[in-house]
């Protein structure tokens, strides 16, 4: 089979499900999109990317950012991120605070938000700039220099930010952070605010699916800490559903909010789809379907 037909396979397969689970409602902006929005997009290691429904809109990537963030935590080869921040599975929700005060202030992974908070912290000593940092890559990797923050979704997000400036505020109780808890969680917002499409989205990780190489062939990651980075998304990339998901899908990746996943079929391709709908643990119904249909179809998982 073509990528094109396996897409399109895909898509019929999932066209029921579309429009199921619900809208994250904590801010009006997520709350106003169309659940029956579904795109899918697939971007080969070579760079070539094919699509179907609305690929080519833009979404809020939401949580999916954390793992560019991360990316450029880990890039050059420093590991340093590793000593304030586990890699284990969380098993509570995203946003906990309970987990971190028994943690004693160190997170349990990058991927909630606690863990990306300290991520964040971390770029601005490496960085000065961490949103600019993340998205001058997603500009290049993607081939599109319009990709930005959605400054309407940062504005909202950062007048409903209270439960991330409590877990902000409980990092710092415990010296976690470096830079103000203002700083932090300005940053923050507008990396989970930055908008762009599945397209743009499946090109821009093509880094993930290629051991550590950017699109030009020049090393982002190490090898080792490439596939690290896909472990850490295999086993902490979807909230406290990670293993639901690794059962059904058996790929690394990471959901947001806004109904996005991305996914790595290592050194074949990478996957981005959305479905604004989303299950109990806050990934996309449609968007986990549309995966696991895929791999059921072409036997792609990493098992
Ligand atoms: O931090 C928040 O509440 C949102 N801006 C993003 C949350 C999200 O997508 C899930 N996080 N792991």
């Amino acid at each position: 089979m073509q990528y094109q037909e396996i897409l399109d396979a895909v898509h019929a397969t999932v066209s029921p499900l579309i429009g199921c689970g619900r809208v994250a409602d904590y801010i009006p902006e997520l709350a106003a999109v169309d659940p029956r929005r579904f795109g899918l997009a697939l971007a080969t290691t070579d760079g070539a990317v094919y699509g179907v429904g609305d690929w080519q809109t833009p979404l809020s990537i939401q949580s999916v950012s954390k793992v560019f963030s991360l990316a450029v935590a880990l890039s050059g080869n420093n590991e340093a991120i590793w000593r304030r921040v586990g890699r284990e599975p969380s098993g509570s929700p995203f946003n906990a605070l309970q987990r971190l005060e028994n943690d004693r202030g160190v997170p349990r992974n990058p991927f909630v938000n606690a863990g990306a908070l300290v991520v964040v912290d971390h770029l601005l000593t490496l960085t000065g700039d961490p949103t600019r940092v993340v998205l001058e890559l997603l500009r290049t990797e993607g081939g599109n220099p319009t990709i930005d923050v959605d400054q309407r979704m940062a504005k909202s997000e950062a007048e409903n930010r209270h439960r991330n400036a409590a877990l902000a505020h409980l990092l710092a109780s415990y010296g976690a952070l470096t830079h103000p808890v203002d700083v932090v969680l300005d940053q923050y917002t507008a990396l989970c605010a930055i908008a762009m499409s599945c397209r743009d989205l499946a090109r821009t990780a093509g880094f993930l699916a290629r051991q550590g190489l950017r699109a030009d062939g020049s090393r982002l990651l190490s090898r080792s800490n490439a596939k690290r980075l896909n472990a850490t998304m295999l086993t902490c990339g979807t909230y406290d559903s990670a293993g639901e998901f690794a059962y059904r899908v058996g790929l690394p990746a990471k959901s947001g909010v806004g109904g996005g996943i991305l996914a790595v079929v290592p050194n074949r391709c990478t996957l981005a789809v959305w479905a604004p709908g989303l299950d109990e643990s806050g990934n996309s119904c449609a968007g986990r379907a549309a995966l696991d249909a895929f791999t059921t179809l072409t036997g792609w998982s990493v098992f």
